[in-house]
């Protein structure tokens, strides 16, 4: 044992826990120990791990109760590289606790009680010249108190501040660790950030002030940084200052969750490629600004009006633009121009209606040869590296062909919960876009790069044919369009490209799903609807994963069964009325590799003497009374004939009307269909 291992002997009344005798730990041989590690992680220590090799280069004693750090613990360790003392009890280092620990490259001291003796604790910290890597992550500590751990750390490269109680950060507080390429003071209340403080900072690099207070940031200057991240605060505005024309290195921008009623303005030479609008209010774009050259910032109180976002900078390296959760009523198509690197759009959940279309309303524009004006160049605008567009939750009753064609390459497109119209006969839309755009109605023929569509929720009653003619759509989700109907040829061309179909809540009934033979089919999800029959042309594919819950299926074809068993892996059913004495689809299934997900609820119906009962359909062949096997129905049934055939000779003599009564009663045993309630009494089986 190390010299000190019986200082536990005075340390016990102080724990709240009992502690073994031999010292360390709780747990006794909880640590493991190697010549260079030391794991120790949620052992019940109370003081630091004693009698160590003195080579060890990493300790993880995290998730115990350490209170002190004190010199003796570590004189030995001078080879230490790593130490993880996260979620103990640390109050106090003492002064001299780290000098030996010259190596030292990362300390983790997150979820700690660092906000005391913070003065002292502070000095002790002086001595890593080394120190790359510092976590003081939810300690409780306030602005000063978390500069006190910051007076001198030349080496210091990331630093976790997040999950304090820093309220402000002055031009003193990253003086003493200069170095720092990251930092991260996440979760803070910090509303004030003095003109300064990072501008020492030359090869800071990432910046994360998100969950904080902010609510303005008066210029913008930090050009060393790539990514910021400013989501979850309260800003309003934000402007690029200082030199405008300064090149600045940010890639990544995050300003989602906040205010702003505008476009930022981002600095003129700069490279962001992910910037995140997202959930602000912005409600207008352009200003008055006609060129297509330019977004345009309208004027702010404090924003300098007819400011825009250039083409020239940030417009053509921006990749990934989300602005959704906004409160946009259009989009400018010729916005878009100049987003030449532009891969994926995001504008779910705004307030869209037919602003994409703006366009169109001249029809000239669409013709093939454009008169060679301002508006026959825009025309020609198109963007190759667009491939994904989130147009989800807005209010969009069509896109006109010429948004197609300004997107050719578009491969993934979500349009669910709109109000989309889709053109009757899309063949007439390519040859008479003009008809079509007045039409006011979408088809998606000819998007040969379509990949992934959604149309989900639109309120649809009717999938024209030859709807995806010409498109190669590997994932297809029409579901929740309650009473859809399909027409004969809706998926045509897409015979071997489509692999996952949803008509999930569609109140689709057998004969409304009318499927071509698609062979490259393999998901399916057919949940919520009103069928009582698969579609017999799923035949044709090797389905994977089929989805029939909350349908009318009495029982599945034996046949069907068969052939599904060959291919199926998965298969949910729950919510259908299957009939208890016709589950020899469930024995082909089972005796197969498919493996039923919900099969331990699935209930079956059964006629019991007077009312129908149900059972669980694992509960099959032993528990219910089906008409050839057991005693108890052989019972049933001879009192229901015996009833019937004296109910029968009695009323014979009366009355005719009476007759066609008791032919209801003999009937065989009725099925229980989706609509009748009368499966009430749920036997426990
Ligand atoms: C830790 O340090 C505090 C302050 O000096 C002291 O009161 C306490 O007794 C010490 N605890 C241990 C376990 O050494
Ligand atoms: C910014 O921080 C938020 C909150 O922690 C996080 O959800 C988001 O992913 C971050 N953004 C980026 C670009 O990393
Ligand atoms: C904003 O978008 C970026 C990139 O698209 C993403 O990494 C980040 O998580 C988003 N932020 C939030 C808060 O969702
Ligand atoms: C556009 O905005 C500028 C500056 O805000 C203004 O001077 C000009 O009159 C506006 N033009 C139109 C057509 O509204
Ligand atoms: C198409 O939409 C425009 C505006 O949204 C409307 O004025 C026009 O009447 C619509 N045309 C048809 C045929 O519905
Ligand atoms: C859905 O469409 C039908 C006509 O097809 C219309 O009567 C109904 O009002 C629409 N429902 C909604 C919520 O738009
Ligand atoms: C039992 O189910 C059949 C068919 O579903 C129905 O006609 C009959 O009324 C039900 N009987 C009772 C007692 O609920």
């Amino acid at each position: 044992m190390a010299p000190g291992g019986f200082q536990l002997l005075w340390l016990l009344p102080v724990l709240l826990r009992v502690h073994s005798q031999c010292g360390e730990t709780a747990k006794p041989l909880c640590c493991q120990k190697t010549r260079l590690y030391v794991l120790c992680r949620d052992c019940d220590l109370s003081v630091f791990p004693r009698g160590l090799d003195p080579s060890v280069q990493l300790i993880d004693a995290s998730h115990n109760f350490i209170t002190n750090l004190t010199v003796s613990d570590t004189s030995d360790l001078t080879q230490l590289v790593h130490v993880d003392l996260s979620s103990n009890r640390l109050q106090l280092i003492s002064e001299r606790a780290l000098v030996h620990l010259v190596h030292l490259h990362s300390f983790i001291l997150a979820s700690n009680n660092l906000n005391q003796n913070y003065l002292s604790n502070g000095k002790a910290l002086l001595s890593l010249w080394h120190l790359g890597t510092l976590d003081l992550s939810a300690n409780k500590l306030e602005s000063d108190m978390a500069a006190s751990y910051l007076r001198s750390l030349p080496s210091l490269q990331q630093l976790d501040l997040s999950r304090n109680h820093i309220t402000r950060l002055s031009v003193g507080f990253f003086r003493g660790v200069p170095r720092l390429r990251e930092i991260n003071l996440e979760y803070n209340y910090i509303v004030e950030i003095e003109e300064g403080t990072f501008a020492l900072l030359r090869e800071l690099h990432v910046l994360n002030l998100a969950m904080n207070s902010l609510l303005c940031l008066s210029t913008f200057s930090l050009t060393q940084l790539w990514v910021l991240n400013l989501s979850h605060n309260a800003l309003q505005f934000f402007v690029a200052g200082g030199k405008l024309d300064e090149a600045y290195q940010l890639q990544t921008l995050d300003l989602s969750y906040n205010q702003l009623a505008f476009l930022p303005l981002l600095p003129r030479r700069s490279s962001i490629r992910q910037l995140n609008l997202s959930h602000n209010a912005i409600a207008c774009l352009a200003g008055n600004s006609t060129t297509a050259e330019e977004f345009t910032l309208k004027s702010h109180k404090q924003v300098r009006p007819s400011v825009s976002w250039s083409v020239s900078g940030t417009a053509r390296s921006l990749r990934d633009l989300d602005l959704s959760s906004n409160q946009l009523g259009s989009f400018p198509l010729r916005l878009l121009r100049g987003l030449s690197s532009l891969h994926t759009l995001r504008l779910a959940s705004n307030c869209l209606q037919d602003g994409l279309v703006e366009l169109t309303r001249d029809c000239r524009l669409l013709h093939p040869m454009p008169p060679p004006s301002r508006s026959g160049a825009m025309h020609r605008i198109t963007l190759p590296s667009l491939k994904r567009v989130y147009l989800q939750g807005n209010a969009i009753h069509y896109l006109p062909p010429r948004f197609f064609d300004l997107l050719p390459n578009l491969e993934v497109m979500d349009l669910s919960f709109n109000r989309l119209h889709l053109c009757r006969s899309s063949s007439a839309y390519k040859e008479e876009p003009c008809l079509a755009g007045r039409k006011n109605c979408t088809a998606f023929n000819h998007m040969r790069h379509l990949r992934h569509l959604s149309l989900r929720g639109n309120n649809l009653s009717v999938l024209p044919s030859n709807l995806f003619h010409q498109t190669a759509l590997t994932s297809l989700d029409v579901s929740e369009n309650r009473g859809l109907f399909m027409l004969e040829g809706t998926l045509e061309g897409l015979e071997s490209s489509l692999e996952k179909l949803s008509l999930r809540g569609n109140q689709m009934g057998s004969s409304e799903v009318t499927l071509p033979c698609l062979k490259g089919l393999k998901i399916v999800d057919l949940s919520d609807n009103k069928l009582s029959n698969l579609p017999p042309s799923l035949a044709c594919s090797s389905l994977e994963k089929l989805d029939i819950r909350k349908n009318c299926f009495l029982r599945l074809e034996e046949v069907t069964a068969r052939d599904l068993a060959g291919s199926l892996q998965y298969l949910v059913l729950t919510g259908n009325p299957f009939n208890c004495c016709e589950l020899q689809w469930l024995e082909i299934m089972e005796a197969s590799s498919v493996t039923i997900l919900d099969l331990d609820k699935a209930l079956c119906f059964y006629r019991g003497i007077y009312k129908n009962l149900t059972a669980l359909v694992t509960a099959k062949d032993t528990l219910y009374p089906c008409l050839h096997s057991t005693h108890n129905a052989n019972l049933s049934m001879l009192v229901v004939a015996l009833f019937c055939f004296l109910l029968l000779t009695f009323v014979l003599y009366f009355s005719l009307k009476a007759l066609r009564f008791i032919r209801n009663r003999v009937a065989p045993v009725p099925s229980p269909s989706c609509k009748t309630k009368g499966q009430d009494d749920i036997a426990v089986l």
